[in-house]
């Protein structure tokens, strides 16, 4: 695992960027892997800058997305389609087409999860994976505790990761209770990993996944498993491991 530390959040945003657009670079029919909540913003709005300032096209990348909560229709406010396409699918020469997220509201959501992990392997292998973590050290929705050989399976969110996105709905009850979520071994095909981590609250996580113990009970750790794997973490996410 490479690690790159930034002295702040637009450092990291600007480190993922520049090999994210040279991804693209190299290979304008990149498949890209995309990840939701706060950590990817800065690197999404640079994506978007990157279009005008630096000529960047997305008319032939594919993007595939980690996870969908299940239950919530596409064009649901919270739904992680609305957040990729406020954030940057409407904001960027990308074909919709090309863009693949879980279907959240399959009534035979066992199906969506074996029909969205052959799109990994046809519109696939992902070149370049972007990854947050969670405090628990979840990758995707993949809480501790997933099988390190899962594919893409239906999850029970745990309390902690519903608080935790609470943020965004109207109250703690309209989170949905389930989700469908790429699996670790999924997520192991890519190419190549960006994990990204920013702020003190993720100060523990980063500590523990850089102490090398390979644990399913800390499903970041499996990336150790991972030959091409880049670190990038900010001075306050990096505080607690120079101890
Ligand atoms: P965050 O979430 O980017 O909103 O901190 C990361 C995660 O929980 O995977």
């Amino acid at each position: 695992m490479k690690v790159i530390v930034c002295d702040n959040y637009d450092e990291v945003s600007e480190k993922a960027t520049q090999l994210v657009e040279a991804q693209i670079l190299e290979n304008d029919h990149s498949v890209l892997g995309l990840a939701t909540g706060s950590t990817p913003l800065g690197l999404y709005e640079r994506l978007v800058e990157g279009v005008t300032l630096r000529g960047i096209a997305y008319k032939n990348v594919c993007t595939i997305n980690l996870d969908e909560y299940l239950g919530l229709e596409k064009e649901h406010p919270e739904s992680y389609r609305t957040f990729m396409s406020v954030n940057l699918f409407d904001k960027i020469d990308i074909s919709t087409e090309n863009t693949y997220i879980p279907d959240g509201t399959f009534d035979t959501a066992e199906e969506e999860c074996l029909r969205y992990e052959q799109v990994i392997d046809s519109v696939g292998p992902i070149d370049l994976q972007i990854l947050g973590i969670g405090k628990n050290g979840h990758i995707g929705f993949n809480e501790p505790g997933t099988d390190s050989k899962s594919l893409t399976h239906v999850v029970e969110l745990v309390a902690s990761t519903r608080e935790s996105n609470a943020r965004f709905f109207p109250s703690i009850d309209e989170v949905p209770t389930y989700a469908i979520t790429m699996g670790i071994k999924s997520i192991l095909k890519s190419k190549k990993i960006i994990l990204m981590a920013a702020g003190k609250n993720k100060a523990e996580a980063v500590k523990t996944l850089l102490s090398k113990d390979v644990n399913e009970s800390f499903p970041a750790s499996i990336l150790w498993n991972h030959d091409n794997v880049t670190l990038i973490v900010d001075r306050d996410a990096y505080e607690l491991v120079k101890s």
